[in-house]
C-alpha cells in the first residue's frame, strides 16, 4: 500500500484530435488532474503530469473522410488546437505528446511485440466486413445498419445513438458501408487477442478487493463508488477476448517481425494508453531525467483522470495489459468523473449543444479561472451535474466578485487608507485574544481564525479527489475574511480604537496571504493576480503550501509587519445579462459539423472562384485617374466612437468618429452587415474630403472604405496595426 509515495505520475485521457473540447471533457479529466497535480507540487511532491492529442482510431479517418482532407490534416488541427486551449486554460502539464510522434510509434510496437514474443495474446481467425468497391475491411464505425434493439435505422457498428446500445457489426440488421453505401460482404481475417478472461480473478482481487499478489494496494479509502461498480459489473457479465489489432490503415502498425502483420495497425485502446508511456519517455529525454522510475518504482503513484466512458479501458484493460508485460505499476487509482450536461440536455457534438472551449476563451478573454471555477463547482465527481449559463453567471457575481474579490480589494482599500499600503503592526498581547473572544463573540475560536484547520480540511479533500469540497472550503475562508470586516466594521473603527483596527487588519492581510496560495490548484491566475498585489512573490508550486501550513502552526505571519503592498486591481468583475443571453442564444445553432464543412466548401469555393472569377464576376477595372487626382484625396484611420441605426432606413447606420484632432459623424450603408453594438471601438479608413452630404436629415462628413464580400456583405478596411486615430493613408 502506498500511503505517501515517493513520486506520483499523474495522467490525462488523452483526448482523440478528431473535435473540437467542451466543457464535458475540460470537468472530466483536465481541471481535476490539474487541481490535483498542482496541488502535489504545491505540498512539495515529486510529480510529472502527463497528457497528449489520441492521434489514431477510426473516429479520426471517419472524420477525415467527411471532411475531404487527410487524417494528418485533422490531427494536426485538432492538436494545436488543443495545445492552444488547455495552455489559455492554464492546465499544467509537465508535457502534452502526441501518439504520431515516431517515439510513440517505436514505444507502442516495442510493447506489443513484447507481449506477442511472450505468448501473451491468441491469434484468432473470424469474419469481418468487408468493402469489396473501397477494398478494405470497414471498422465498426463505417458500418451502418438497422438497431436490432430499438429499429433506429442509422446504429453505427459500435454502438446505437438514439438507444445508447453497444453494438457489434454482426448485430446490424441490414448492414452497409458509409465509405460507399454498398452492402459490405464477410471475408476472413486474422488477429491477436488478449485473453481478458483469464485476468479476470486477477482483475476482481484488484480492483474489487484494492488487493495486488495479496497485499492491500489501493489508496484504501480514495476511490469512487461508480468506478468500482463499473468495474464489477464488466467483472460480474464475464470479460471476453478483446482483438487488440485491427485492418485499418492508420494507426500504430503492427511490428513487421510478426507473420502476417502487414496491412494491421494496432486496436487504438492498445496504443493510446501507452502513450502515457511515450510521452512520460518524451519528457524524460527532455529535461534529462529517466523515465523508469515514474512506471517501474514500486513507490511511484500512478493515477489516471478520465470521464466515466473510459473506465473499462483504465481500470480493466490497461491493467490486463500492463500486467501481461510485467514490471509495470498500476495505477492507485482511477478518479473517474461522470457527465457534465448543458442546459438540461445531454452534450451532443452533432447538435451543437456545447459549450466549446475555443469559443468561450475567445469571447470570454482573461475570465479563464471563471470558467475553472464554475467547472470544479458542479465537477460530476460522483453522479452527472449540470451547467447551466444562468448559474455560471451567478456563481461568477455572487460568489468570486461578491465574496472573493469583494473581500481582497476591501483589505487593500482599507490598507492603503489607513496605512499607506504597509501591514500595520499591532501589539499581541494587549489586543489579541480579546479581539477575538469579545468582539466577535467566540465565532473565531484561534489566533488565526482557524486557517490552519481549514487548511488541514482542504488537504484531506484534494488528497481523497473530493475537489468540491475543496473549492467551498477555500472559499469559505474569504466568507471568514469577509465577516471579520463586516462583524469589527473597521472602517468605523478606526476612529475610535485604532489599535484594535491594526489588529483586524492585520489578520485580514494574513487571510489574503493563505489565499493567494490555497486558490492556486483551483484557480491559478487569480493567484498570480493576488501575489503581485501583495507584493510576495509568484507561487512557483513548489512546496508552498507545505511551508504554509508549518508557518500557521507555528503561529508565524505568513505576511511580514511593514511589508509594502501594490495597488489593488479588481480580481473578478461583473457578467451582465446580454452576454449570458449571447451564450444561449448560441446553443444548438449551426451544427458544428456542418460548420467545418461549410469552412472547407468555401475554401474550396474560394480557389474556384477566384479562378473562374477572372473572366466572368470581377467588375471591370475603372478609367484610369492621374496620381495628382488619387492624391487630393485625403485617406485617414479612425475609431468608431458610436452607432446607431438610422430610423426608418434598413441600410444606414450613423456613426461617429474619433479622429485624434476631431469627432465627425458619418452616415454608412453598411446596417445589413453590422450589428451597431459589434462595431464600436473598430478601426477604419475614412476619406476625410469628401463634400458632406445630407442623408436622411443627417448631415455625413466623410466616407468609410469597405471591402465588399459575396452576397452584399461588407467588411471594413482597417490598418493591419493599430496606428493612432488621424494617421495618413495614402
Ligand atoms: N481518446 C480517448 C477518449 O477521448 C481517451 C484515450 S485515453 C488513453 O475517450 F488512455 F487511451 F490514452
Ligand atoms: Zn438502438
Amino acid at each position: 500500500m502506498i500511503l505517501n509515495p515517493e513520486r506520483y505520475l499523474v495522467t490525462s485521457a488523452l483526448p482523440y484530435a478528431n473535435g473540437p473540447l467542451h466543457i464535458g471533457h475540460l470537468c472530466g479529466a483536465y481541471i481535476p488532474a490539474d487541481i490535483y497535480v498542482r496541488f502535489l507540487r504545491l505540498m512539495g511532491k515529486d510529480v510529472v503530469y502527463i497528457c497528449g492529442s489520441d492521434e489514431h482510431g477510426a473516429a479520426i479517418t471517419v472524420r477525415a473522410k467527411k471532411e475531404g482532407i487527410t487524417p494528418q490534416e485533422i490531427i494536426d488541427k485538432y492538436h494545436h488546437m488543443f495545445v492552444e486551449a488547455f495552455s489559455k486554460l492554464g492546465i499544467s502539464f509537465d508535457i502534452y505528446h502526441r501518439t504520431s510522434a515516431d517515439i510513440h510509434h517505436e514505444t507502442a510496437k516495442e510493447f506489443f511485440l513484447d507481449l506477442y514474443r511472450k505468448g501473451e495474446f491468441t491469434e484468432e481467425e473470424s469474419e469481418q466486413y468487408f468493402d469489396e468497391k473501397a477494398h478494405q475491411f470497414l471498422a465498426d464505425r463505417y458500418i451502418m445498419g438497422t438497431c436490432p434493439k430499438c429499429g433506429f435505422d442509422h446504429a453505427y457498428g459500435d454502438q446505437c445513438e438514439k438507444c445508447g446500445s453497444t453494438l457489434s457489426p454482426m448485430e446490424l440488421i441490414n448492414p452497409i458501408s458509409t465509405l460507399t453505401n454498398e452492402k459490405p460482404v464477410l471475408r476472413k481475417t486474422t488477429h491477436w487477442y488478449l485473453p481478458l478472461d483469464k485476468y479476470e480473478g486477477w482483475l476482481r482481487e484488484y480492483i474489487l478487493d484494492g488487493k495486488l499478489d495479496g497485499e492491500e494496494h489501493h489508496y484504501p479509502d480514495t476511490w469512487k463508488n461508480h468506478v468500482i461498480g463499473q468495474c464489477k459489473s464488466w467483472l460480474d457479465s464475464g470479460l471476453q477476448p478483446r482483438a487488440m489489432t485491427r485492418d485499418l490503415d492508420w494507426g500504430v502498425d503492427v511490428p513487421i517481425e510478426i507473420p502476417g502483420a502487414e496491412g494491421k495497425k494496432l486496436y487504438v485502446w492498445m496504443d493510446a494508453p501507452i502513450g502515457y508511456i511515450s510521452a512520460t519517455k518524451q519528457w524524460a529525454l527532455d529535461h534529462g531525467k529517466d523515465w523508469k522510475p515514474y512506471w517501474q518504482d514500486k513507490d511511484t503513484a500512478l493515477i489516471h483522470f478520465i470521464g466515466k466512458d473510459n473506465i473499462v479501458f483504465h481500470c480493466l484493460i490497461f491493467p490486463a495489459i500492463l500486467k501481461a508485460k510485467g514490471d509495470y505499476n498500476l495505477p492507485v487509482n482511477v478518479p473517474a468523473n461522470q457527465f457534465m450536461n448543458l442546459e438540461g440536455d445531454k452534450i451532443s457534438t452533432s447538435r451543437n449543444w456545447a459549450v466549446w472551449v475555443n469559443e468561450y476563451l475567445e469571447d470570454f478573454a482573461g475570465r479563464e479561472d471563471e470558467l475553472r471555477y464554475n467547472m470544479i463547482k458542479n465537477m460530476p465527481e460522483l453522479k452527472d451535474s449540470e451547467f447551466t449559463w444562468k448559474n455560471f453567471q451567478d456563481s461568477n457575481n455572487n460568489e468570486l466578485v461578491n465574496n472573493l474579490a469583494n473581500f481582497v480589494n476591501r483589505v487593500f482599500v482599507l490598507t492603503q487608507k489607513f496605512y499607506k499600503g504597509q501591514v500595520p503592526a499591532f501589539d499581541e498581547d494587549a489586543t489579541f485574544e480579546g479581539v477575538w473572544e469579545t468582539e466577535l463573540g467566540g465565532f473565531f475560536e484561534t489566533e488565526m481564525i482557524g486557517l490552519h484547520d481549514d487548511i488541514q480540511d482542504l488537504n484531506e479533500y484534494l488528497r481523497s479527489f473530493d475537489f468540491r469540497s475543496a473549492l467551498r472550503t477555500v472559499m469559505e475562508i474569504s466568507t471568514k475574511g469577509n465577516q471579520l470586516l463586516q462583524f469589527n466594521e473597521p472602517w468605523k473603527l478606526q476612529k475610535e480604537d485604532p489599535e484594535t483596527v491594526d489588529v483586524i487588519m492585520n489578520l485580514a492581510l494574513q487571510i489574503v496571504a493563505a489565499l493567494s496560495v490555497i486558490i492556486r490548484p483551483f484557480m491559478p491566475f487569480t493567484s498570480d493576480k493576488m501575489r503581485k498585489m501583495l507584493n510576495l512573490p509568484a507561487i512557483k508550486e513548489n512546496g508552498e503550501l507545505l511551508e504554509l501550513l508549518e508557518a500557521l502552526s507555528l503561529g508565524e505571519s505568513l505576511i511580514e509587519v511593514g511589508h509594502q503592498l501594490n495597488e489593488p486591481a479588481h480580481l473578478f468583475s461583473k457578467i451582465d445579462d446580454d452576454l449570458i443571453k449571447q451564450q444561449k442564444d448560441k446553443l444548438g445553432a449551426v451544427p458544428v459539423v456542418q460548420k467545418t464543412e461549410e469552412i472547407l466548401q468555401h475554401a474550396v469555393a474560394d480557389v474556384q472562384t477566384e479562378y473562374v472569377a477572372k473572366e466572368q464576376t470581377h467588375p471591370s477595372v475603372k478609367e484610369p485617374v492621374s496620381y495628382e487626382a488619387f492624391a487630393k484625396m485625403d485617406l485617414r484611420t479612425a475609431v468608431i466612437l458610436t452607432a446607431e441605426k438610422v430610423e426608418k432606413a434598413d441600410k444606414l447606420l450613423k456613426l461617429t468618429l474619433d479622429l485624434g484632432f476631431e469627432t465627425r459623424t458619418v452616415v454608412s450603408g453598411i446596417a445589413e452587415s453590422f450589428d451597431p453594438r459589434d462595431i464600436i471601438g473598430q478601426e477604419v479608413v475614412v476619406l476625410l474630403n469628401l463634400e458632406p452630404r445630407k442623408i436622411r436629415g443627417i448631415e455625413s462628413n466623410g466616407m468609410i472604405l469597405m471591402a465588399s464580400g459575396e452576397n452584399g456583405k461588407m467588411s471594413f478596411v482597417s490598418p493591419q496595426k493599430a496606428w493612432k486615430s488621424g494617421s495618413i493613408v495614402s
